[in-house]
């Protein structure tokens, strides 16, 4: 009998041994990189003739590795392996296809410290972030794969005489997998292996700016024993392949995570049948955030400035759950303010290989532009209290940044801008806190500090978010412990890491046979 699921612990980096082992594994990752990665199609590597440099954005000028990129007609090819793959893959009985997520996670676990370095070296996470993200992939293959065996299990149903009936989940086809590149390896490998432990077979296309994380998990699969084809790696700009993938008719679903922008444009593109096209595309999509942490007037100030400043800062605010509004009682509104601040000024912003490093480089150039332009909307919404300036110069550096007095319909108080920039907003009392927590159009995470009952269950009932916690941070939802998914513009609350999740990768067919 499988042992029940836990969560991978995190690594204590208060332990010397964890330094020193952190420290072996980067140096492994450093000399290996700048090296090719190649399109994965059926049993075929393929190089094509465009490639993409996918560089560090702690140090531009460092080559993280090499990617060959796909165009239609590969990601053509790559529909028809995934479609010839599901014939058989489909065959598999459900605890045999949970047994590669089971060996994935024990190959990942393995090797956990090397795969945190490559996140350290492509997305710019720090040591803690970086380990995180691999603990929750961990996670979600451990967690999958025990669901899936719970969904083969015969399901209840009534009874009634003379005859006998079943339900069974079955999977759904050909898939496409659109992952985002702030948790390159989590969300990538919990996407793609929800629809595979399903029976399905997919099209992976990586985020661009994290493809070498994506192509060293495809490795990882070879090694746990899926067979060629049920995940075709197919790198490429979404731009260039994205539309051809979601509209082609062997697609029967597109599990989508990113930007309200895109998420929307898969939606519209899915819902319109192709010719031969056989059946209702199904959308999975997970979007953007602008997430808040209300402050009440009784509330312990200290957690409170603990919970904002871990929220609003961690991974440089490049989460959907990142808090980027507080939205705090007048009568606490100073003190809470300046104890973030007191709390930011502590964080250290710098290279993410280095071990002391809280807040990181943002992703990449646009990045950087773009919350840079945010500061400066900021500027002249409110008042800049720390930060506002961007760091060493070789790499994507932007200090942590905070803006009082900012307007609840002001440009930083409503656009999702993924960066280290936090709003705070004056409430002059608990109702007025949670309209303004509820008027974005997004309704992912947040979070109520509070000391009061009363107020604590009016939040339970009114704020409108798909995850909402009490009295701790915004950020960090566990597997199992915190499904994840958001409401309104947030996407489709797909509880991703819940007891939901995979039945959206099947469908339930019914057997009634007469005695
Ligand atoms: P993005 O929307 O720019 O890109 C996401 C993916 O879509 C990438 O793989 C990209 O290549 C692909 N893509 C681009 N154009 C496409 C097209 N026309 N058709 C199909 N695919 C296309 O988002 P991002 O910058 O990678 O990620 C950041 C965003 O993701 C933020 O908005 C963040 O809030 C969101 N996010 C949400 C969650 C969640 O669970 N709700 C989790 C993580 C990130
Ligand atoms: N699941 C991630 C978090 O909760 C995005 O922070």
């Amino acid at each position: 009998m499988r042992v029940p699921f836990r969560n991978e612990p995190f690594t204590d980096f208060s332990v010397t041994d964890h330094i020193q082992d952190f420290q072996e594994a980067l140096r492994k990752v450093e000399s290996e990189l700048g090296r090719e990665y190649m399109l994965k199609i059926g049993p075929d590597r393929i190089e094509t003739v465009t490639k993409r440099k996918s560089i560090n954005p702690s140090q531009v000028n460092q080559l993280v590795g090499v990617v060959s990129q796909a165009d239609t007609a590969l990601a053509h090819t790559a529909i028809l392996a995934a479609s010839a793959a599901f014939e058989h893959w489909k065959r598999v009985p459900p605890a045999a296809r949970a047994k590669v997520l089971y060996k994935a996670a024990a190959l990942l676990r393995r090797r956990k410290h090397e795969f945190s370095a490559w996140l350290v070296f492509e997305a710019g996470k720090s040591w803690v972030e970086a380990d995180a993200d691999t603990a929750e992939a961990i996670d979600f293959l451990e967690f999958y794969g025990r669901e899936m065996e719970r969904l083969a299990e015969p399901q209840p149903l009534v009874s009634i005489t003379g005859e006998d009936n079943e339900l069974v989940y079955i999977p759904l086809g050909v898939g496409i997998i659109i992952p985002p590149w702030n948790f390159p390896l989590a969300i990538m490998a919990g996407m793609t292996m929800a629809a595979v432990v399903a029976g399905n077979a997919v099209v992976l296309k990586p985020a661009s700016a994290t493809s070498v994380v994506a192509a060293k998990f495809v490795e990882l699969l070879d090694e746990a024993g899926l067979p060629d084809g049920v995940v075709n790696f197919l790198p490429g700009a979404g731009t260039e392949i994205g539309d051809f993938l979601v509209e082609h008719p062997l697609t029967r679903f597109v599990c989508f995570t990113g930007s309200r922008e895109i998420g929307l444009r898969i939606y519209e593109k899915a819902s319109l049948a192709q010719p031969d096209q056989k059946w209702l595309k199904r959308v999975i999509a997970e979007m953007g955030g602008k997430d808040t942490i209300i402050v009440d007037e009784d509330a312990d100030l200290d957690l409170a400035a603990d919970a904002i400043t871990a929220s609003a800062f961690g991974y440089a605010g490049q989460k959907c759950s990142a808090c980027s509004r507080a939205v705090v009682h007048e009568l606490v509104y100073d003190e809470v303010i300046e104890k973030v601040v007191e709390r930011t000024m502590k964080l250290r912003l710098g290279k993410a290989h280095e071990e002391h490093t809280d807040v990181g480089p943002v992703i990449d150039e646009r990045a950087y532009i773009s919350i840079l332009k945010y500061i400066e909307v900021g500027r002249g919404e409110g008042v800049i209290v720390h930060g506002g300036k961007t760091g060493d110069s070789s790499g994507y550096f932007i200090e942590p940044t905070i803006v009082k007095d900012v307007e609840p319909y002001a440009r930083v108080a409503q656009e999702e801008i993924f960066g280290p920039v936090l709003a705070f907003i004056k409430a002059a009392n608990f109702d007025a806190a949670l309209d303004i927590a509820n008027n974005t159009e997004y309704g992912l995470t947040g979070a109520v500090i509070s000391r009061n009952r009363l107020r604590l269950e009016q939040a339970r009932e009114q704020f409108h978010v798909g995850n909402l916690y009490f009295n701790r941070k915004c950020t960090g939802a566990l597997v199992g412990v915190h499904p994840f998914g958001g409401f309104n513009m947030s996407g489709t609350d797909s509880k991703a890491g819940g007891r939901d999740y995979l039945l959206l990768f099947t469908q339930a067919k019914v057997v009634s046979e007469r005695l």
